[in-house]
């Protein structure tokens, strides 16, 4: 982590979390963890598999409050309600398939069922925005395989940096 701290949204999407049905523990440790790395928590938002809010609040936090990163957890499985990917594709600007593709080779040396997951990676503006599956487990696994690369591409994404020096 460089010293600038990147400002960073959380958004769980869980139909059963938004109706108070089951507790969200994927948010919080998805903030905890980022925490430590020196992010700088700006936004927390529990949402239902509802793609037009989902679109919607990641507009948001792109285009009027300027997230340097969102990242996103659930709906990116096989169930029916799952649509994080497809929302998180409807509002990007630039795909960037090597993130989501990291996270999936790195997960598939700990379970097979990685390939279940369909997340997305993607740039909207000056935001890079991430998803990942649901689970706690998933959630420290895929970040781990991400999170040393991300500054760099945060600092080019934002102009900090100039250029690729390696
Ligand atoms: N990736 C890692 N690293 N560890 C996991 O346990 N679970 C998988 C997959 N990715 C998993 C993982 C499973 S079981 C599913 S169904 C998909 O993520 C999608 O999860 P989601 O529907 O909660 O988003």
């Amino acid at each position: 982590m460089s010293e600038y701290r990147w400002k960073a949204a959380v958004v769980t999407l869980s139909d059963s979390g938004y109706r108070g049905e089951r507790e969200d523990k994927s948010g919080p440790l998805l903030c905890e963890i980022l925490t430590e790395k020196g992010y700088i928590i700006e936004k927390k938002i529990l949402l239902p598999d509802d793609k037009q809010k989902i679109k919607d609040c990641l507009c948001r936090l792109c285009d009027e409050e300027k997230m340097d990163i969102v990242f996103t957890t659930g709906g990116t499985g096989f169930s029916p309600r799952d649509c994080t990917p497809e929302a998180t594709m409807e509002i990007a600007g630039r795909n960037v398939p090597g993130i989501a593709e990291a996270m999936r080779l790195a997960s598939l040396k700990i379970t097979p069922r990685a390939m279940l997951s369909r997340g997305a990676s993607v740039i909207r503006g000056q935001t890079l925005i991430i998803n990942l599956p649901g689970s706690p487990k998933a959630v420290r696994e895929n970040l781990e395989a991400v999170l040393p690369a991300l500054d760099h591409g945060l600092a080019i994404l934002t102009g900090r940096d100039g250029e690729c020096a390696g």
